[in-house]
């Protein structure tokens, strides 16, 4: 009886009819899926794994309450429909041994998300409900906390108009990922109480080619975005970004005997505030420590706004000089552009509005700096300009003067 009525009735008395707990027709409409009052993952995963259906859509009323992990790889031409909201459940002691594990950082994940031809859309939200997250690991900084939004082995996706609030940590992470595209995205992982939302990065890209971010604003307590061992062609447009670490190449080079690469990077038109870098290459040097290269990466139309450090290359990161001097990094920098970046310090530096700092035997080339118009706050008088063991190229170099060498 249902059934006719429902074939014969607007979808509206659908929904009606699907809200009668029970009711064999949440079968029949599995591909919109609404709250069951306890955990909606193995709902979203049949969704997921069902071809027939192509848009699986969380109508704008619905919290889904994911308190399993989302293995989601393996999909083809999949739509979700994200119009109300995917919370994950802060079941902190169920999260830890059961949240998805990477070795690189020993990272953690709620939700993989990979395949062919995925769209991620709809104007709602994923709430990573971080902030017990946030004050346990005040208490225990071992505490493993995962990602919201994994794209995992995956070719052609887009993600667009969604918010993606109070990550435990990261915000997203492209790993292993081709022709990925973010867009329109609000970022906002803000803590309530006295213990800060770490790490909980915008993006981080690795193994990834192909990735664009754009038009997107950040609010966060780590890099805005950063770009991990092995992101090539990567673009990332139109940001804002309040209170990050900046948009940030790696660290690259920290495990031993493995190669990074970071390559054909352009990081455009953003508006950085608040942060604690903007932008900023860092590359482990000392003892024991990995290789790589950083190549054709190009900053330019930087607005910043009390930043710590708004131009920066650390090569030697994590590393005092007499150890740096001794075991510079094997991470080699070249090809780096800083263009068209402007606005104030924080004064956090003093002065000090832009610092290259590389490793010493040659290991930075052609970096080249244009159109920089940087000041600290006004007490501190003008601006400086530092750089260590290299040549600095470009219409502003003369800023820089000749630059120390050690080692
Ligand atoms: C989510 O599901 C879990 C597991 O069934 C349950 O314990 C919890 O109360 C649910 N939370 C909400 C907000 O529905
Ligand atoms: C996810 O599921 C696929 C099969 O659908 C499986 O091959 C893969 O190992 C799973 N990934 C993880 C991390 O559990
Ligand atoms: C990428 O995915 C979109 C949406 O699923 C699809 O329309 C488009 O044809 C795909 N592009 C390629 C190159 O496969
Ligand atoms: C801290 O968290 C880790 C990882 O969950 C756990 O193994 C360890 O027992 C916790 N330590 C304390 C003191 O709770
Ligand atoms: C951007 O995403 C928001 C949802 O977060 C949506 O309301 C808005 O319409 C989107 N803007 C555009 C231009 O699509
Ligand atoms: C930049 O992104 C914002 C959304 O954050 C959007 O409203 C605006 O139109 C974008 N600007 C350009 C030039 O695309
Ligand atoms: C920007 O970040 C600063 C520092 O973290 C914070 O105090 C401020 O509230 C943020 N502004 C907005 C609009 O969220
Ligand atoms: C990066 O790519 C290089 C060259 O293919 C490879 O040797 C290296 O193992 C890769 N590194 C990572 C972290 O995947
Ligand atoms: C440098 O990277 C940009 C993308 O940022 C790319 O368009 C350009 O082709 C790259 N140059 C070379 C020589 O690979």
């Amino acid at each position: 009886m249902r059934l006719l009525l429902s074939l014969l009735l607007p979808s509206i008395f659908i929904s009606l009819a699907t809200a009668v707990v029970g009711s064999p027709l949440e079968q029949r409409a599995s591909c919109t899926l609404t709250a069951s009052g306890s955990d909606d993952a193995s709902a979203f995963l049949s969704a997921a794994a069902d071809p027939s259906c192509p848009t699986i859509t969380i109508p704008s009323s619905t919290t889904l309450n994911i308190s399993s992990p989302l293995n989601m790889t393996g999909l083809k031409n999949k739509h979700i429909d994200l119009q109300g909201t995917i919370r994950f459940n802060p079941n902190l002691p169920y999260w830890t041994g059961h949240a998805f594990y990477f070795s690189f950082q020993d990272q953690v994940a709620f939700w993989l998300l990979g395949g062919q031809n995925i769209v991620l859309d709809g104007g709602g939200t994923l709430d990573g409900a971080g902030q017990a997250w946030y004050d346990a690991f005040a208490k225990n900084s071992s505490l493993a906390r995962p990602i919201i939004l994994t794209v995992y082995q995956a070719n052609n996706v887009t993600v667009q108009n969604i918010k993606m609030i109070n990550s435990p940590e990261w915000t997203n992470f492209v790993n292993e990922g081709t022709f990925v595209t973010y867009k329109n995205i609000t970022i906002s992982a803000v803590s309530t109480s006295k213990n800060q939302a770490k790490n909980t990065d915008g993006w981080d890209t690795f193994r990834s080619d192909n990735v664009i971010i754009a038009d997107s604003n950040v609010n966060n307590g780590d890099d805005c975005v950063s770009f991990k061992p092995n992101s090539t062609n990567i673009l990332v447009s139109n940001l804002s970004c309040n209170g990050s670490h900046g948009i940030s190449v790696g660290s690259l080079g920290q495990y031993a005997g493995e190669y990074d690469i970071v390559e054909n990077v352009l990081a455009t038109n953003i508006r950085m505030s608040n942060a604690q870098n903007g932008a900023r290459i860092k590359a482990w040097a000392g003892k024991g420590v990995g290789s790589g290269i950083v190549k054709n990466i190009t900053f330019t139309g930087f607005v910043e706004t009390n930043v710590d450090n708004p131009v920066i290359i650390d090569q030697c990161y994590e590393t005092d000089d007499d150890e740096c001097a001794e075991y510079p990094s094997n991470t080699y920098i070249q090809d780096i552009w800083f263009d068209s970046i402007s606005g104030t310090s924080s004064g956090k530096e003093k002065a000090v509005v832009a610092s290259l700092s590389c490793s010493p035997d040659g290991r930075c080339s052609n970096v080249n700096v244009n159109d920089i118009t940087l000041t600290p706050p006004s007490k501190y008088g003008s601006p400086t300009f530092s750089c260590q063991n290299l040549a600095v190229s470009g219409n502003d170099a003369d800023l820089f003067g000749t630059c120390s060498m050690t080692g």
